[in-house]
């Protein structure tokens, strides 16, 4: 039987800094056969450097036919330091890809809300290239995303890009402005009565820290949204990534395999409304 635990070599084709604490690396499997992780939007991988252990990381683009790949990672520790000092063309390892990934056939045709804190926009960018990509399949997409400073967004480039897209729009906000900063200031709430779409048929996606997912999700279900067309992507600490270990059971789930994406009903069965 293969070894579960066993990671495939990948390589970093490009390193991009996002923020100062924060970088994006693309990555390709370095396998000649097997080239691409088959993976969706919302799905994690386990990411390793010997001597330093492994982790879990989000997908941070959407699936691609050369099977590259991206991850963001903010440096906290000792691993995501010892990533954040790798260089192009240096390995790593990867296995995966794991969780369940957002339910993209409930999408097809509606409007979508993207409600991101920090770093909780990798996961849903994913998701955000994925329908842009196929923007005659959606409706309307929204996305509010919040830090605490200018200096703290990430992606700025490519969300120029999304606002020039069809039918959508990015709405900004952050804690801290500096003296250049004319956007909105404050916790992401405050951008809810700019956005233009219809609470009852509107698909949410939230992801982002623990408090700011409980505030937002309290203040989209007051203007209407449903609570079965509400998701939020959980990080729970996690070890073996498989549903083997135990480390991030809640009351009867796996966060690695039932999740890490949970609808609002799911979790308020769960008692993890964030
Ligand atoms: C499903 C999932 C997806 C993730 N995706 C990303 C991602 O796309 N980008 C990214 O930068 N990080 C992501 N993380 C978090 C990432 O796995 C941790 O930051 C990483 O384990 C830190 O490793 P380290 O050795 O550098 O730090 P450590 O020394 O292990 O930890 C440093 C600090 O971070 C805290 N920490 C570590 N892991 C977690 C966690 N899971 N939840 C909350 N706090 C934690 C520790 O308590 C400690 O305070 C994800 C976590 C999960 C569960
Ligand atoms: S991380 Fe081991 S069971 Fe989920």
């Amino acid at each position: 039987m293969p070894n579960e635990y066993l990671p495939q070599k990948a390589v970093v084709e490009s390193i991009i800094k996002e923020t100062l604490d924060t970088k994006t690396f693309t990555l390709r499997l370095v396998d000649k056969f097997e080239r691409r992780l088959r993976y969706k939007p919302g799905q994690f991988l386990m990411l390793s450097l010997p001597g330093y252990g492994e982790a879990p990381f989000t997908f941070a683009s959407c699936p691609k036919k050369d099977g590259r790949f991206e991850i963001s990672v903010r440096r906290v520790g000792s691993l995501t330091e010892a990533l954040h000092n790798l260089k192009e063309r240096d390995i790593v390892g990867v296995r995966g890809p794991y969780g369940n990934w957002f339910p993209l056939d409930k999408l097809k045709k509606k409007d979508i809300l993207f409600i991101a804190g920090g770093c909780g926009i990798a996961p849903l960018r994913s998701l955000i290239q994925y329908v842009l990509k196929n923007k005659r399949d959606y409706g309307k997409i929204e996305v509010i995303y919040g830090c605490r400073s200018p200096k703290d967004i990430f992606y700025k480039e490519e969300m120029k890009a999304w606002e020039q897209s069809k039918n959508s729009a990015v709405h900004l906000t952050v804690d801290e402005p500096d003296a250049a900063w004319g956007g909105a200031c404050g916790v992401v709430c405050v951008l809810l009565p700019k956005i233009k779409v219809n609470p009852k048929t509107t698909m949410v996606f939230l992801c982002g820290p623990s408090v700011m997912v409980k505030f937002a999700i309290r203040d989209i279900v007051k203007l209407g949204f449903k609570e079965q067309n509400i998701y939020a992507s959980l990080e729970r600490y996690m070890k073996c990534g498989i549903g083997k270990c135990g480390h991030c059971y809640v009351k009867g789930k796996y966060v690695c395999t039932d999740g890490p994406n949970f609808s609002y009903a799911q979790m308020k069965k769960l008692g993890i409304e964030s």
